[in-house]
């Protein structure tokens, strides 16, 4: 952790931040038809670390974004992010039944609905990109970035190479292209956007892509670990289901102790990367302390 930073406080401001602008950027459950809409808000709303939000707000520190178009960002992401948890729990996916410390979109609604609440919550993210209040270019930049890291050679394509390697042993280099895409595309575009949004230029993006490649190695390497060492409770979501599911992992590929060292050593890659910052990149340091020593 740095030491001057108030992170505690700087983390709570930014969650209540995230939560409010969700809060006014979703439809309300009113607008037809409601179940959609309500199932839309159970979603994204109501628990979550909102990893991402806190992301696209600490990179977009470091420059000078217009205040609602960091909040547009902060969302889009948090939708996606929301849509691809929804469709990751179906039973065709991973099959869950707890998430957030809730029943899943399709066992509190239906399996139907929780389809359609993850194809409107991905519109839904491009719309308020395209109607985010700042500069054409950069809201066409933040819209082709979301793009690119959710579809087939991001997050689709990443839970794809999941899917196809159940019961399969993946080396690691394979492990490490499955967990980059899956996870740590939506990660790396958290930070890209903040940074888009916040007018940095080429050299400045190029650091920030190197630290957040590290991070989001780091949080798909943790949630592995987390999987097979924490419990459903803590998690709010079903502990064991990778061992259970055959998948390969970071865990049953290299051990629970070659995963934490990796994961320590990438988040000192990501901080290494953020020196030319300075202090104004303390929240990206503290953030990527957070995700490796998280206990959910
Ligand atoms: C869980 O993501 C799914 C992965 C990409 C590993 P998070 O751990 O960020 O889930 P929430 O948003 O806090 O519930
Ligand atoms: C999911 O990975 C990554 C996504 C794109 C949602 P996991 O299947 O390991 O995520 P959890 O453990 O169910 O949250
Ligand atoms: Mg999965
Ligand atoms: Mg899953
Ligand atoms: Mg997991």
């Amino acid at each position: 952790m740095t030491t001057n930073f108030q992170f505690q406080e700087w983390l709570s401001n930014h969650s209540e931040r995230a939560e409010t602008a969700l809060d006014g950027l979703l439809d309300s459950a009113k607008t037809t038809p409601n179940r959609l809409h309500e199932a839309m808000r159970y979603a994204a709303q109501g628990g979550g670390k909102r990893i991402r939000p806190l992301l696209v707000y600490a990179a977009g520190s470091l420059g000078d974004p217009k205040t609602q178009a960091l909040d547009a960002a902060a969302v889009a992401i948090e939708c996606i992010h929301a849509y691809s948890l929804v469709h990751d729990d179906l039973p065709c996916m991973d099959d869950d039944d707890l998430r957030r410390g809730r029943p899943t979109v399709h066992k509190a609604f239906d399996e139907a609905t929780a389809l359609l609440v993850g194809d409107a919550l991905q519109t839904r993210a491009f719309e308020i990109l395209a109607n985010a209040q700042c500069e054409v270019d950069v809201r066409l930049l933040m819209i082709s970035a979301l793009a690119a890291a959710s579809g087939s050679r991001g997050m689709a394509g990443g839970q794809a190479i999941d899917l196809e390697s159940v019961g399969k042993k993946l080396d690691l280099a394979g492990l490490k292209q499955m967990h980059a895409m899956k996870t740590g595309a939506l990660l790396s575009c958290a930070v890209e956007l903040g940074g888009i949004a916040a007018h940095l230029n080429p050299t400045q993006m190029a650091q920030l892509q190197k630290y957040s490649t590290a991070l989001g190695l780091a949080f798909q390497i943790i949630d592995d670990v987390l999987d097979a060492t924490a419990d459903s409770q803590t998690l709010g979501k079903t502990a064991g289901k990778d061992a259970a599911a055959n998948k390969p992992t970071y865990v049953t590929l290299m051990g629970l102790d070659y995963a934490q060292k990796q994961a320590k050593d990438l988040q000192e890659t990501a901080i290494a990367s953020l020196a030319d910052f300075g202090s104004k990149a303390d929240a990206l340091k503290d953030l990527a302390f957070l995700v490796v020593n998280r206990a959910k």
